[in-house]
């Protein structure tokens, strides 16, 4: 029987409470299938642990992790330590230093799922994002100048490579083709006048390789309009680091909410292990209350699966969220439920057999 490694880093707020889900409802495909199995391994690291060791991770984290055919993470960041540095020297240093310079986000809308814009239904929202997650806004380049006097100064760089640019670029042509979708770049040539340029610049030269795929390039502020105002203009999209992650959130927000965001990231040529992660953060406000939505939790897990070769449970786990959300079967108060994650997590096992 194939046994996948997994290392679990369950991380802070309520990271542990979604990622039990998560796990649990693994655990129940391989029970279910028989053909393959999980091998799950905790790793304790987090804000918790920073405040006892000073590291989010122990020197030889990344080390230890390499092991593994695949990363659970649930979320990292806390008030009490500095965001820059929990998110930094754990989350984004595992997305940097294992080259998962793919960050698959579906934006999609179920049926049952609560969109907030007026008329938009279902199949008007099916998009798959792909954001580069390994360099450009988030390259941690800059400098901080004369701290604490009249002349300070910050410079924070902005670092696309040909190679970043490309490699991102040919995957979201490559998902374009396979699927028959139309793609999407978004990008802001008119005022980064060298980063996005560039960047508009290899969305047109990797494209002469693929002349079956339609494209759009649109600004990333009309694009922010259009998301909201027509997103059925989108099916695969591509776009940099930041304007990724600000428009997966928004991306959120019409999808049914935090609950409901996966995002798998990916280092394709599988030379290190991928990471699978709801979108959300540790989310302090509701932490330690047992309400937390563990569905984008459970999603991630279905990233994995299909990751895995393992499609039709992938599937089959989407699909029964989605059964959940149409009878209001044992939803999180974000999905206008009563449930806790505990109950919503079992809920999704009975389903699936
Ligand atoms: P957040 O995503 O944690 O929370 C935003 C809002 O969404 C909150 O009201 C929260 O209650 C709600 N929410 C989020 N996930 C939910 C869920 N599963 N079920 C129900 N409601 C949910 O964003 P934030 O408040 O800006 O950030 C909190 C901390 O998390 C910060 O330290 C931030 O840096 C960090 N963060 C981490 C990640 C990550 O680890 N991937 C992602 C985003 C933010
Ligand atoms: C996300 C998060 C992270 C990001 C933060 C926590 C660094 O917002 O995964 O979307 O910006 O990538
Ligand atoms: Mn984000």
């Amino acid at each position: 029987m194939e046994k996948y490694k997994i290392a679990v880093i369950p991380g802070d707020g309520i990271g542990p409470e979604v990622m039990t889900e998560a796990v649990r409802v693994l655990n129940r495909v391989s029970e279910l299938d028989g053909s393959f199995g999980f091998e799950f391994t905790t790793y304790p690291w987090g804000c918790e642990y920073y405040l006892k060791n000073g590291e989010m991770m122990p020197a030889d984290g990344m080390e230890t992790l390499k092991q593994y055919d695949a990363i659970l993470l649930g979320a990292v960041g806390y008030p009490g330590v500095p965001d820059h540095i929990s998110l930094r020297d754990l989350l984004l240093r595992i997305r940097h230093d294992f080259d998962e310079y793919v960050n698959l986000r579906p934006v999609k809308l179920l049926k049952g799922a609560q969109c907030p814009i007026k008329g938009v239904k279902p199949e008007d929202v099916d998009m798959i994002y792909i954001r580069e997650n390994s360099e450009g806004e988030y390259a941690g380049s800059g400098a901080w100048l004369y701290p604490d006097s009249p002349q300070e100064v910050v410079i924070q760089n902005g670092v696309f490579s040909r190679k970043g640019c490309e490699r991102v670029i040919r995957y979201a042509y490559e998902l374009a083709k396979k699927e028959n979708k139309t793609l999407t770049s978004i990008s802001k040539g008119n005022a980064l006048n060298y980063s996005m340029v560039f960047w508009d610049k290899i969305f047109a030269e990797v494209g002469k390789e693929y002349p079956e795929v339609k494209t759009y390039s649109y600004l990333v502020d009309a694009a922010s309009m259009f998301m909201v105002k027509d997103p059925k203009r989108f099916q695969v999209v591509v776009t940099s680091n930041l304007f990724g992650d600000i428009l997966t959130d928004l991306g959120a927000a019409i999808a049914g909410g935090m609950g409901l965001a996966a995002g798998a990231n990916l280092n394709p040529e599988r030379t290190f292990p991928s990471m699978f992660e709801p979108i959300h953060g540790s989310a302090p406000d509701i932490a330690g209350k047992g309400i937390a939505n563990p569905l984008a939790s459970i999603w991630a897990a279905s990233q994995l699966l299909d990751f895995f070769g393992h499609e039709d449970w992938g599937k089959k786990i989407i699909d029964t969220i989605e059964e959940m959300l149409v009878n209001q079967d044992t939803l999180t108060r974000d999905q206008g439920g009563t449930a806790s994650c505990e109950e919503c997590g079992k809920r999704v096992t009975e389903l699936l057999g």
